[in-house]
C-alpha cells in the first residue's frame, strides 16, 4: 500500500496476514497531524483522553460530548489513516437505541468507525450497528471500562475459565460483523490462538506480538507522564523530562532578561 492512500475498512482487513497494522491514540489536532503524516494505519479517539489529557483515574467518567469534541479536533489533522471513535462508558450498554444513535454521532463528526468494549455481552449491539452502515472494532480482554468488575487494572486470561470466555467474546464479535478487534492485557499464548483462529486483524496492546497489528497510547510512547510505566510500552522518549527542561531555561531566560532578543523584537519604523 503507498503511504498516500487513504485507509478504509476494507483496506486495513485486507492487511491481515500482509503486514503488521499500526496504531496510536491521538487526541487533537497537534498529535493526530503528526501521527498521520508519520503514516500509522489508523488513529483511534481513545476514551484514555481521560486518564491521559484529564488526570482521572479511569475512563468511566469520560462522557459522550468529550469524546465527540476529540474526534472532531483529531480528524482536523487527518488525511490518511482511518480514525476510530472510542464509544465511553455507558453510551452503548443501557439501551440499543442510545448505542446506534451515539455511534452514528461519532461517524458525523468524521470517524470512519467507532470501538467498544466487550464480547458476547455486546454481541447483539454490534450486529446492530454494523446493519445500520457503522464500522465497528471490537475490544476484549482487559477491558478498562470494566476496572470495577475486575477489581483492578488485572491482565485477564491467566486462567482456564478466562482464556474460554476471551476466546468466546473474539468469536462473538466476528459473527457479529466486527471488522477488528483490540486484544488488551492477555498473554501472548491467547492472543496469538486467537489471531490464528479469527478472520478479522488483531491489534494488540499488552497482548504479546503475534497480534495483526498493535497500538499504543500516544503519552506512553512519548515519555509524557513520568508516573506511568507500563512493562507492555515501549518509551521511545521522555518528553516529559525534556518538555519540563524547555520550560526551565524559558522561565531562566524571562527572569535573567535573556529574553525577548534583538532579534524577536518590533521596531517603529523610522521615517514610517
Ligand atoms: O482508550 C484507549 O486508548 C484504548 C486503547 C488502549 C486500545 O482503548
Amino acid at each position: 500500500m503507498e503511504n498516500s492512500e487513504k485507509i478504509t475498512v476494507p483496506e486495513l482487513m485486507k492487511l491481515k496476514g500482509k503486514r503488521k497494522i499500526v496504531a496510536l491514540t491521538a487526541y487533537d489536532y497537534l498529535f493526530a497531524r503528526i501521527v498521520d503524516n508519520a503514516g500509522v494505519d489508523f488513529i483511534l479517539v481513545g476514551d484514555s483522553v481521560g486518564t491521559t489529557y484529564q488526570g482521572l483515574s479511569s475512563t468511566i467518567p469520560v462522557k459522550m460530548e468529550e469524546m465527540l469534541y476529540h474526534t472532531r479536533i483529531v480528524k482536523r489533522g487527518v488525511s490518511r489513516a482511518l480514525v476510530v471513535g472510542d464509544m465511553p462508558f455507558m453510551s452503548y450498554q443501557a439501551s440499543m437505541d442510545d448505542a446506534i444513535f451515539n455511534a452514528g454521532l461519532f461517524l458525523k463528526e468524521g470517524a470512519g468507525a467507532v470501538k467498544l468494549e466487550g464480547g458476547v455481552a455486546v454481541s447483539l449491539i454490534v450486529e446492530k450497528m454494523v446493519l445500520s452502515g457503522i464500522p465497528v472494532m471490537g475490544h476484549i480482554g482487559l477491558t478498562p471500562q470494566s476496572v470495577n468488575l475486575f477489581g483492578g487494572y488485572k491482565i485477564q486470561g491467566r486462567n482456564e475459565s478466562s482464556v474460554k470466555r476471551i476466546i468466546n467474546d473474539a468469536k462473538a464479535l466476528v459473527e457479529a460483523g466486527v471488522f477488528s478487534i483490540v486484544l488488551e492485557g492477555m498473554p501472548e499464548e491467547v492472543a496469538r490462538e486467537i489471531t490464528e483462529t479469527i478472520s478479522v486483524p488483531t491489534i494488540g496492546i499488552g497482548a504479546g506480538g503475534y497480534c495483526d497489528g498493535q497500538i499504543l497510547v500516544i503519552t506512553d510512547l512519548l515519555g509524557l507522564d513520568p508516573t506511568f510505566t507500563p512493562k507492555f510500552v515501549k518509551k521511545y522518549k521522555d518528553l516529559y523530562a525534556e518538555v519540563k527542561e524547555v520550560v526551565t531555561e524559558y522561565i531562566s531566560d524571562v527572569t535573567s532578561g535573556n529574553f525577548p532578543e534583538e532579534s524577536n523584537v518590533f521596531h517603529i519604523k523610522k521615517g514610517g
